[in-house]
């Protein structure tokens, strides 16, 4: 069976013999860009070179980007969705564009890699009133076998990328374009529509119920959004090619989980030794677990430590939910070298991205520092909002569960929905704000509050 670490480097290969070099993977938290805090696609370090700049390495690139979307954490949980994931990425700046791109992702997938060619769907941007329906591509698509009923047209919220959204939303000076998506059929026997948010409504390609999932997405990137609101060609028309590792396994494996595949797997089996749980009856929550606890082991290893704000504040969260599934999966406490050992696996799965004895070391660290920190407090701040009656759930007591047992807003707020309450977050900072006015008064300044100088002594 093609393992993960096989299916990057074959995809590498395929684009090298193609003229691409080969490009090493950036790190997480991205370098010289400030208006983000994690690289979260292949094209962020690319843009420059996108916007016309010569590349060092010439016009055609190949990676395997390292990626988080913290934006992407609620849906953890589901067969498909994950914070951490690997983005493989071809571009083009400036030289092919979309004849060779879709031949070659069509050879790839179909040929290298041998996906059915009936399971496969394309997508197409449908235009609107500053640029065209891709025909184009369509007559491409078709020359390449794809049929008819295999072509699907949609709006600008499904087939239009930039790192803003549509075009509406790109700030000026943003480059975007058309796109083309490929989905995997896993069949209508799976019953994941039915199931889904969107029961209702008529099962499509793009309808997210999870029977078609989206394993590439191959951007015309040829538009730079002006400050007029207009859309203006750029001076090179580019490809901007990415696709989830994970998801393009699934699909080679013709199973819609991901969490299944070697680059998952054994982090779950480990889940399930520890809290002597199945899988197959608490999926959501390993899933979680496993998702958080790889986010955090390739965090740490680029010198990450949880703290309160920005990216330490991401990785604190992660931990901290991890932490707290793992013991509501458990019924009590976690030992803390439970933990520590998903991590070392997590390195074990991914040979090329860590350096191994180092890292182990600097994770255990760093994990058993912030879960000795946050175990002394968990159980009891679950005992504490235990006692609350969905009545009582409010801003206040999701403060106090902050302040006294280190528990950030969002994990109460997602404990606080299990009991059937939705927290408001501009209550619960209006909360937060008046507290630290009422501390540094009533101290003269010499108790700052917050997460942090609590968690110090938790
Ligand atoms: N930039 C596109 C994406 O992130 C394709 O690489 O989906």
């Amino acid at each position: 069976m093609l393992s993960g670490r096989q299916l990057r480097q074959k995809y590498l290969d395929f684009f090298a013999s193609r003229g691409h070099k080969v490009i090493p993977s950036t790190s997480l938290v991205p370098q010289n860009d400030p208006t983000t805090l994690f690289t979260s696609s292949g094209m962020q370090p690319l843009i420059p070179y996108l916007l016309g700049q010569r590349h060092p390495l010439g016009t055609r690139l190949v990676d395997s980007q390292k990626s988080f979307r913290s934006q992407d954490i609620e849906e953890v949980g589901d067969n498909r969705h994950t914070t951490f994931f690997e983005m493989l990425g071809n571009w083009s700046l400036g030289d092919y564009f979309k004849k060779e791109q879709l031949a070659w992702i069509w050879e790839f997938f179909t040929t290298e890699v041998g996906l059915p060619k009936d399971k496969l769907h394309v997508t197409l941007f449908e235009g609107n009133d500053q640029v065209g329906r891709d025909e184009e591509s369509a007559r491409i698509w078709q020359k390449l076998g794809v049929p008819d009923d295999h072509i699907h047209y949609y709006d600008a919220k499904k087939n239009w990328w930039s790192r803003s959204g549509v075009p509406d939303q790109m700030p000026a000076g943003e480059p975007g374009g058309p796109d083309s998506e490929i989905f995997f059929d896993f069949g209508a026997d799976l019953k994941l529509h039915e199931n889904s948010q969107w029961k209702n409504e008529e099962c499509h390609v793009n309808c997210d119920c999870g029977r078609f999932l989206e394993i590439g997405n191959s951007v015309f990137m040829q538009y730079q959004k002006q400050a007029d609101g207009s859309l203006k060609e750029l001076s090179q028309k580019n490809v901007d090619f990415g696709g989830g590792l994970e998801r393009i396994l699934a699909a080679v494996h013709n199973d819609p989980d991901i969490f299944k595949t070697d680059l998952f797997l054994p982090i779950i089996n480990e889940i399930e030794n520890f809290t002597e749980k199945e899988y197959a009856d608490h999926a959501t929550e390993m899933r979680i677990i496993a998702d958080h606890l790889k986010a955090a082991t390739f965090m740490i290893a680029e010198g990450l430590e949880p703290s309160n704000k920005l990216q330490g504040y991401v990785l604190r969260r992660l931990l901290r939910r991890s932490a707290v599934k793992t013991h509501l999966l458990r019924g009590g406490l976690t030992p803390i070298p439970a933990f520590e050992g998903i991590c070392h696996t997590v390195i074990s799965i991914y040979p090329d991205y860590f350096d191994i004895t180092a890292d182990r070391d600097k994770i255990s660290r760093v994990v058993v520092n912030e879960m000795v920190k946050f175990g002394r407090s968990l159980d009891r701040g679950l005992k504490e909002l235990g006692k609350y009656t969905p009545d009582q759930l409010n801003e206040l007591n999701a403060f106090n569960l902050y302040q006294t047992y280190g528990f950030p807003y969002e994990i109460t707020d997602e404990l606080f929905m299990a009991k059937g309450k939705k927290l408001d977050k501009e209550k619960f900072e209006h909360v937060q704000k008046v507290h630290q006015k009422l501390s540094q008064t009533a101290s003269a300044g010499m108790f700052k509050g917050g997460l942090a100088d609590h968690s110090e002594t938790v």
